[in-house]
């Protein structure tokens, strides 16, 4: 029988491209969305139409509210019946140093970042009581450059998260994370913007969503892997050329 996962923040690039990477491999698919209600239902037909005996469906949740993220998971279970790979992959990417971070600002972050995926986290644990969590983070979590301070450290509490909710829930559910680096450029920037950044890092080229991908299946294949983070970023972890 086809296993089913939730994707937060599915309708779109890096999650659009991870949900129709398992919908290949002959998953059905928890579409969850916020503001992309349009792309999210183009998204599910163009799956329904691409493979027709598997199940897809569109769940929308804002993840700033403590409610909508409580309701997020019971009703895909209502609908889908089980989910046995829950991918924390919604975020908030807000550019602000510690000392223009307003607390309003802060907690969006936290909320969406972090707060969410803890919430899922012990849904999941409580509901599916067995699968796989992935939580996407980013290679910013080695750092302390405080240009996305909310942000890096909305990410940096979830990598947090990922190892103690690997002891805790091991071993019928594991939790590992992926950081990416330069994958996909800001919507308001083109190619070129992560070029340049790339010439800075050791592989000296954006990664694109493929190392991801990659890195996904590897995670999903390995039975005995829980608690880690594999890092998506071309060497960006080591640090930066001057
Ligand atoms: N892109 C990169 O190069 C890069 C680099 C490092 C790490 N990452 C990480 O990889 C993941 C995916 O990156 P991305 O660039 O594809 O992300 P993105 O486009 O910035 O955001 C993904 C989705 O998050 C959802 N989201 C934002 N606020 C939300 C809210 N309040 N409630 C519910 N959903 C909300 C949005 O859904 P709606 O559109 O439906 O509102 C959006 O489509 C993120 O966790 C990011 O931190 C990305």
């Amino acid at each position: 029988m086809a296993k089913t996962a939730l994707i937060t923040g599915a309708s779109k690039r890096v999650g659009k491209s991870m949900a129709v990477h398992l919908a290949r491999l002959g998953w059905n698919m928890a579409i969850h969305y916020n503001s992309s209600e349009t792309e999210a239902k183009m998204f599910r037909d163009e799956l329904e139409k691409d493979y027709p005996h598997q199940q897809f469906a569109i769940f929308k949740a804002d993840l700033n509210s403590t409610a909508e993220v409580e309701m997020l998971l019971p009703e895909v279970v209502r609908i889908m019946h089980t989910i046995d790979l829950l991918i924390n992959n919604a975020s908030l990417f807000g550019s602000a140093t510690i000392d223009k971070t307003s607390t309003e600002f802060l907690e969006q972050q936290m909320n969406v970042n972090f707060k969410a995926p803890f919430i899922l986290t012990r849904d999941f644990a409580h509901t599916c009581q067995s699968g796989v969590i992935v939580n996407i983070v980013d290679t910013r979590i080695v750092n302390n450059q405080s240009g996305f301070a909310a942000y890096s450290l909305s990410k940096k509490a979830l990598w947090e998260l990922t190892k103690m909710a690997a002891l805790e829930f091991g071993p019928t559910i594991r939790v590992n994370a992926i950081a990416p680096g330069l994958t996909l450029p800001p919507t308001d920037k083109g190619e070129d913007y992560l070029l340049k950044l790339a010439e800075k890092i050791a592989m000296k080229r954006p990664g694109g969503l493929e190392p991801i991908l990659k890195s996904l299946e590897y995670i999903l294949n390995n039975d005995y892997l829980t608690g880690q983070l594999l890092f998506c970023d071309g060497g960006e972890n080591l640090g930066i050329l001057n």
